[in-house]
């Protein structure tokens, strides 16, 4: 979008990363579930290049103790350039020298699991006087096409206050998200927020708009997140760190996201965003396509 330049809002994005991932033991006993690659490149890579695209200069990882592998990630390893460059592999070479030259990596440590809110928290001793907003990602959400983030710096540039991106998605599926209490502006795709609520039942949702990973949030929020008390699941939510600024007349907006979402937080999520990846490669695409089409073809139920 050609906006980005002018409507830039943030220059820190954070990624918690901090969680046991569970439902991807026994792998996660090893590897955390942030470095397993959609084809060949780690979905915390997909994210950071998300958040530098929009603007991001300083990504600060939220991490627990052992997780240090996520971080050790972004640093470079001479050694290993100088042993592909000497072999002419070029290509490799670029893979491998991308992930560290996307922007500036920090960690911050999450030492107990108390939710999504209290991860965030732990990023604030990184942030510098400047920073007025920060961009948040999940990691465990891909939001395709990426570009999301630049549309709500031009929302926040517009209205101030926070902008979160929303999915339009059937009430039955609702209960896995938070849901926002919304009214129209003259953009479609913008919605003025009055209340959201972290994993509603479908009969108590306020509307069918489901958070979606990717929060542009005033500074205002880290105020808030040292007021909540346990949430949903008896975690400190982010959710209600929004919805209390909300109640203190905080501008949030949502920027509804037509596009398409992979959940690499688990397993079957993670396979449609490797197959989907993959077809999009020359290398991998055209003969994946034919075997799945073979391998489907025959499938006994
Ligand atoms: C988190 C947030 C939720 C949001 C979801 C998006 O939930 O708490 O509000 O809708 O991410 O993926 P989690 O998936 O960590 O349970």
């Amino acid at each position: 979008m050609t906006g980005a330049a002018t409507t830039q809002t943030f220059r820190t994005a954070i990624v918690p990363a901090a969680g046991l991932g569970t439902r991807f033991l026994p792998a996660t006993k090893a590897v955390p579930k942030e470095l397993l690659p959609v084809v060949d490149t780690p979905g915390i890579e997909l994210v950071a290049a998300e958040a530098a695209a929009a603007g991001a200069e300083r990504l600060v990882i939220v991490t627990s103790p052992g997780k240090e592998a996520v971080v050790k990630y972004f640093e470079a390893q001479p050694e290993l350039e100088e042993n592909l460059k000497a072999k002419g592999k070029d290509e490799l070479l670029e893979k491998v020298r991308r992930g560290p030259a996307l922007l500036a990596v920090e960690t911050a440590i999450q030492e107990q699991a108390l939710g999504l809110g209290h991860a965030v928290a732990q990023a604030e001793p990184n942030l510098t006087p400047d920073d007025e907003a920060v961009a948040v990602l999940l990691p465990d959400d891909l939001v395709l096409p990426t570009g999301v983030l630049e549309r709500m710096s031009a929302v926040r540039a517009e209205h101030g206050g926070s902008v979160l991106c929303a999915f339009d998605i059937p009430k039955a599926e609702i209960s896995p998200y938070g849901v926002f209490d919304v009214s129209d502006t003259d953009d479609e795709d913008v919605k003025r927020v009055h209340g959201m609520v972290e994993k509603p039942k479908p009969e108590d949702a306020p509307s069918t708009y489901a958070a979606a990973g990717r929060y542009l949030l005033d500074r205002a929020i880290f105020d808030a997140l040292k007021r909540i008390t346990p949430g949903s699941g008896g975690e400190l939510q982010l959710t209600d760190a929004v919805a209390l600024l909300i109640t203190e007349g905080h501008p949030v907006h949502i920027v509804v996201h037509r596009g398409g979402r992979h959940d690499l937080g688990n397993p079957g999520g993670f396979l449609r965003a490797a197959v989907d990846f993959a077809l999009e490669t020359p290398e991998y695409g055209p003969s994946l396509r034919a075997w799945l089409t073979e391998r489907i073809g025959t499938d006994r139920p």
